[in-house]
């Protein structure tokens, strides 16, 4: 046995015991002639004590060793003196005398220290990622991402879900990113393409008689990354057969209250709230609304029709929308910071930001003079605006007005600390229009992939193309502002199926490129199924706190993309290309 215990487990009982550790060197205090140690192994810290007068060629051994050495130790536990006991270790009663120490092996100054609070880049950290998840904090993280997959497996497995693989190398998926490509060197000019989601193959299951389907994933996605989109990410995937909407989120529910126990502590109450995607959208600005602080959206439209002010005016009977929010405690604003505000707003397209500051008995503003005293009076009832608070509004086209100002709503809550950060607010929200209208391309898109079923009392509206009005049965689960899942009830008829693609402007002959094995497919007896993907890293990062999902992913890429730690991507050999029959067009700068 090469040791006995592990750096986290003796206590004051196991004094006297000959012993033996293994692990890394985390600090060395050297006292003239004792030498203390801390050695640190996954499972805690023991203190390590060198005495020459126990041994001196032990004491002369330890003398080489420095930070991060790996060894093994021989010796004894020893209970400390009551002055010295630390309460804050595990092992904080006890100390090893050691008679023996072995080197396996040296290790250069570390980069950084390997301990939980630490000040260095990101990018070093990444460079050295194997140091810095020696660290105890991240450790702690993988942790419970195992404990999370371990139940999601048992879980479901008790529900009558197996799990089943599929391909990674296979054909483009439509979940709206770009794909990462493989070529393929036997079928020379041919690319496979990393899957975006299993989607397609799920619903071929569900074909293939499964039934309950599950599977922890990896999908791959190019797009711009951001604090919560990594190229390649991890979903709980899953699929019903013979189920309703309500079926499929009733499943969900229970797998999360279980989960959340297991790893939180707390029991959930079910089921979750749901609010309708509208109303998420009039009421918080975002289709994914943080509900932890109560500062919500008002639809001032219908009240500023006939104003006086030219801008609402005319946003109004354009067809737009005027928006309006009390920010609390904002009153005082000054010039510049309303600049700032502005500004901000002005990212996602708002082309200005009024305001109304809120007194004892009147608003004012520089445009106070375009309203009634009536008019300024419904800002004030609406919004519920108190003395002190100032009214922000924004007019603009419905969705740039909402979105404008729910990214406002976020600000406001994150900068006055309004957001309860204990509080772990689940919600789905439902009812989703089937279609978005694509502007820049002039066309109409799937709101969430074009397999998404509808309610069966709108089909007159798609019959008759009126496109907007359909809504969907799809569903998303938002925690604290964050989408963390996504699904559907999906369509099973091939002819209904045919109807969307043919919507959404793919030919014949595209649809028969791209889907006709899923078409193919639905003429043998499809079930009626949906199901729903969870996004792993981001659930992760909400439970440990963490700002980004790159700190729950053991080795992720960097903003742009890039692994610090082994250089991917890189260039390839030229023979590597011609035997893909590739060739590279001048690199873009
Ligand atoms: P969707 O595309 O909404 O649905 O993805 C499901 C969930 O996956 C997470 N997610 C991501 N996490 C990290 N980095 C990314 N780049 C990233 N992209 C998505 C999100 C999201 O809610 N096949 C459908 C599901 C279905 O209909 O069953 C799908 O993939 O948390
Ligand atoms: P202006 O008439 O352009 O000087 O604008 C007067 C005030 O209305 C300023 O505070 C602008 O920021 C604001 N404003 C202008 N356009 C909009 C808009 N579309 N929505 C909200 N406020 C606006």
């Amino acid at each position: 046995m090469i040791r006995t215990h592990d750096c986290g487990e003796l206590t004051g009982k196991d004094a006297a015991k000959k012993v033996k550790l293994c692990g890394w060197v985390a600090s060395r205090r050297d006292h003239g002639d004792i030498i203390f140690m801390d050695l640190r192994d996954k499972h805690g810290i023991t203190q390590l004590v060198f005495d020459p007068e126990r041994n001196a060629q032990t004491h002369k051994v330890a003398h080489e060793l420095r930070c991060e050495y790996c060894v093994k130790v021989t010796g004894k536990v020893a209970s400390r003196p009551e002055d010295t006991i630390n309460k804050k270790l595990s092992t904080g009663e006890i100390e090893i005398e050691v008679d023996e120490v072995n080197i396996f092996s040296k290790a250069r100054t570390p980069p950084f220290e390997i301990k939980d609070d630490i000040e260095v880049s990101e990018e070093v950290r990444l460079k050295y990622r194997y140091l810095d998840l020696r660290r105890g904090s991240m450790q702690k993280k993988l942790k419970i991402k195992h404990t999370v997959y371990k139940f999601i497996a048992d879980f479901l497995d008790s529900e009558g879900f197996i799990s089943v693989e599929t391909p990674m190398l296979t054909k483009s998926t439509p979940e709206g990113a770009r794909d990462y490509l493989v070529p393929a060197r036997v079928q020379n000019g041919n690319f496979y393409a990393l899957p975006q989601s299993p989607q397609i193959f799920k619903q071929l299951l569900m074909v293939a008689g499964i039934e309950k389907y599950f599977q922890i994933v990896r999908c791959f996605r190019d797009e711009d990354l951001r604090a919560d989109r990594q190229p390649e990410f991890t979903q709980l995937d899953l699929e019903m057969s013979f189920v309703e909407q309500e079926d499929v989120l009733d499943v969900c529910e229970k797998l999360f209250q279980g989960m959340f126990e297991k790893v939180m502590g707390e029991k959930l109450s079910l089921p979750f709230p749901k609010m309708d995607h509208e109303e998420a959208i009039i009421k918080f600005g975002s289709d994914k609304p943080d509900t932890r602080f109560e500062v919500f959206l008002h639809d001032m439209t219908e009240n500023v029709k006939d104003c006086g002010f030219k801008v609402f005016q005319s946003v109004a009977s354009s067809g737009g929308k005027i928006m309006a929010l009390a920010a609390p405690g904002y009153g005082g604003s000054s010039r510049k910071e309303i600049d700032d505000l502005t500004s901000f707003v002005g990212e996602y397209g708002a082309k200005g930001l009024a305001y109304f500051k809120v007194e004892e008995n009147e608003v004012t503003s520089q445009i106070t003079k375009f309203f009634t005293e009536e008019e300024l009076n419904l800002f004030r009832e609406k919004t519920g605006a108190k003395p002190g608070d100032m009214i922000f509004m924004v007019a603009d086209a419905p969705d740039t007005a909402c979105e404008a100002l729910g990214a406002l709503r976020l600000k406001i809550g994150k900068d006055k600390g309004l957001i309860d950060q204990d509080k772990f607010n689940f919600l789905w929200i439902v009812n989703f229009p089937l279609f978005k209208y694509n502007k820049d391309d002039d066309r109409w898109v799937s709101e969430h992939h074009p397999f998404t079923s509808f309610r069966e009392e709108d089909k007159e509206f798609l019959k008759k193309r009126e496109l907007g009005k359909v809504k969907s049965l799809s569903y998303d689960l938002v925690l604290n502002g964050s989408e963390i899942g996504s699904g559907s009830i999906r369509i099973h008829d091939r002819e209904v199926q045919r109807e969307i693609f043919d919507v959404l402007g793919l030919t014949d002959e595209e649809c028969d490129k791209k889907f006709g094995f899923l078409l193919e497919a639905f003429s043998y007896g499809p079930p009626p199924h949906g199901g729903v993907a969870f996004g792993l890293d981001r659930l992760v990062t909400l439970f440990t706190k963490d700002l980004s999902i790159r700190e729950v992913i053991p080795f992720p890429k960097t903003q742009k993309g890039v692994c610090p730690l082994t250089g991917a991507p890189s260039e390839v050999d030229a023979d590597q290309l011609r035997e893909l029959g590739l060739k590279l067009l001048k690199k873009k700068q």
